[in-house]
Parts: structure tokens; C-alpha cells; sequence
């Protein structure tokens, strides 16, 4: 192992170009900060695969609601310097709002199909402004590589629509849930929770490995899926539900799933004031269904 290092900080768009000439593969992972373990593994991944790896913190005010949490979103530049070195990156870009979406700035990136049910619906303009600011750092950066986790399993299928659509000149990495002990996956909106809470808001994993378990033993029906879920969900009374769904690779919920290992169950809900989202494959091992021809 090698000691970890400060990376370096870069907070304007001709900086960052100057420090990655001859960077050699670059792999970006985008962060809203407040880094742990998961944004952890996301870099050490790229630190796996590229010569230089940047990570960009910026609490992106474009995909917040009126009602969401931008002025209480944790932030912690010296935690995320220290985390980011440990896990070997090698610049931190840390834009201000003013370099990001100076004034008169009036372009927005809208990505349709998959963003539109779940997470869109509930949060009107979340996924344009996320589809914004990726889109924004694919440019500044432009990265070989630009990884992202499956905790925001919408997210990362928004992502990955938008790079074939428009063509971005990047490879999109997907990269799989770190979680504690209990089973509660990783966030940085977990600091909003005590040590109790957060045992007990493993409930949501704990719902969609009783969804997975029941899918691996057979079921086929999406309404009984889910009723499985909904079976764990109900013995936690602080519990406010949004969502929790089964769909496919396309986010559309069908009534019976099919043997693809991109069918996926997602869960959200309102615990203890905080809003909390997690998904697990249906079918982690599945063998996708020969289909007509193939
Ligand atoms: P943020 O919530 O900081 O997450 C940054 C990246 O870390 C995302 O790709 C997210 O899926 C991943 N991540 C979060 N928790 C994880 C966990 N427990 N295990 C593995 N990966 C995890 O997602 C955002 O920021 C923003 O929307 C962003 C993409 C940066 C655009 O502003």
C-alpha cells in the first residue's frame, strides 16, 4: 500500500485543464461530498483502472426541490480531502455555484423516458438537474471513465441514457452498493441519523432482501413481490413510504418479472425526517431469457 497523499484542490475550469495535461486515462468520480465509504470504493475503483483519477464535490443546487435539504446537505471540505486521498485520487475539483452556473446561465440537460416514474415523479426536476451537472463535469473533466454507484440506481440508468443520446465520449461505470453492517446502504444524508435510527432504518434493505429471496425461490409475480415488502416495511411505524417497486432495466413495472439480471427492486421512504432510497438486483445471478433469435 501505498501512503495516501492530499490530492490536489482545483476549484476553476482552467485549472483543472492545466492539471490534466498529459493525465494519461482519467476517471471521474462526481460527489455532492460528505465522502464515505461508498464514494470510497467508486474511487478506488477508478484508482483500479485509470492513470489519474479526480473526484468532483459539489452540492448541486439544480436538483434539490424548494422543500429538499440544500441548506442542511452535510459538507466537509477537509474530511473529503482526507477520504479522497485514502482512497487514491489524485485532484479534488471543487467548483463554487458562481463557476458552475454563472449568471445568465439558461441551459438544461432533460433526459426523458427512465428519468420520468419513481424518483422523477416524486421529485419534479431532480434528474434534469443531476443530468445538468454530469453533463457539465463530463465536459470540464472529460474523463475516459466517469463511475457512479447503484445505490441511485435511477440515476446511474438517467446517466447512462443521456451518454447514448447525446453521444458523450465516455464510458459509464456502474459500481455496486457499500453498506454497513446491518445492511443499511451507505449516504451521506445517514449523519442526519443516530446510531439507533440507523439500525433501525435497515428495515429498507432488509425489505428488498426479503423481495430478492422470494424472487430467487420462484415468485414470478411482481404484485406478490412487492406485497413481501411490504410485509417488512409495515413492522416499522416510523416508517413513511414513497415507493417500492420492481422494474426492469427500462424502469417500467411489469406484472410478472422476467429472468434478467437488470430487473431490480427499489425502495424509498421518509424515516426520522429523512429521506432514504436503496435497490437490490431481483435476480443477481440470472441468465437473461433466450429471447426469439438469439
Ligand atoms: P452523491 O450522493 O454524493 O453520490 C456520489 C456517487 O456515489 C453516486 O454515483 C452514488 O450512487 C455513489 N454512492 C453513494 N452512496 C453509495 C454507496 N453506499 N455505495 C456505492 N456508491 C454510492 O449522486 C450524487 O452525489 C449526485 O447526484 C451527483 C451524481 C454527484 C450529481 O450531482
Amino acid at each position: 500500500m501505498t501512503p495516501a497523499t492530499t490530492p490536489r484542490l482545483v476549484t476553476t475550469a482552467e485549472d483543472l485543464r492545466t492539471a490534466l495535461a498529459n493525465a494519461g486515462r482519467v476517471g471521474l468520480v462526481p460527489t455532492m461530498g460528505y465522502l464515505h465509504e461508498g464514494h470510497a470504493t467508486l474511487m478506488e475503483r477508478a484508482r483500479a483502472e485509470c492513470d489519474t483519477v479526480v473526484v468532483s464535490v459539489f452540492v448541486n443546487p439544480r436538483q434539490f426541490g424548494p422543500r429538499e435539504d440544500l441548506g442542511r446537505y452535510p459538507r466537509d471540505l477537509g474530511r473529503d480531502l482526507h477520504v479522497a486521498g485514502a482512497a487514491g485520487a489524485d485532484l479534488l475539483f471543487h467548483p463554487d455555484v458562481g463557476t458552475m452556473y454563472p449568471p445568465g446561465y439558461a441551459t438544461n440537460v432533460s433526459v426523458g423516458g427512465v428519468s420520468e416514474p419513481l424518483e422523477g415523479s416524486l421529485r419534479p426536476g431532480h434528474f434534469d438537474g443531476v443530468a445538468t451537472v454530469v453533463l457539465k463535469l463530463l465536459n470540464l473533466v472529460r474523463p475516459d471513465r466517469a463511475y457512479f454507484g447503484e445505490k441511485d440506481w435511477q440515476q446511474l440508468a438517467v446517466v447512462r441514457r443521456m451518454v447514448r443520446d447525446l453521444n458523450v465520449p465516455v464510458e459509464v461505470v456502474g459500481v455496486p452498493t457499500v453498506r454497513e453492517a446491518s445492511g443499511l446502504a451507505l449516504s451521506s444524508r445517514n449523519s442526519y441519523l443516530t446510531a439507533g435510527q440507523r439500525e433501525r432504518a435497515a428495515v429498507l434493505s432488509k425489505a428488498l432482501r426479503a423481495v430478492q429471496t422470494a424472487a430467487m425461490g420462484g415468485e414470478r409475480d411482481t404484485a406478490r413481490l412487492r406485497q413481501v415488502g411490504l410485509d417488512v416495511l409495515a413492522g416499522e411505524p416510523e416508517l413513511t413510504l414513497d415507493y417500492l417497486a420492481v422494474v426492469d432495466g427500462d424502469m417500467a413495472e411489469r406484472e410478472r418479472v422476467e429472468n434478467d439480471p437488470m430487473t431490480r427492486v427499489l425502495v424509498a421512504a421518509r424515516m426520522f425526517g429523512v429521506r432514504l432510497i436503496d435497490n437490490l438486483p431481483l435476480l443477481p445471478d440470472a441468465e437473461p431469457d433466450a429471447g426469439a433469435g438469439a
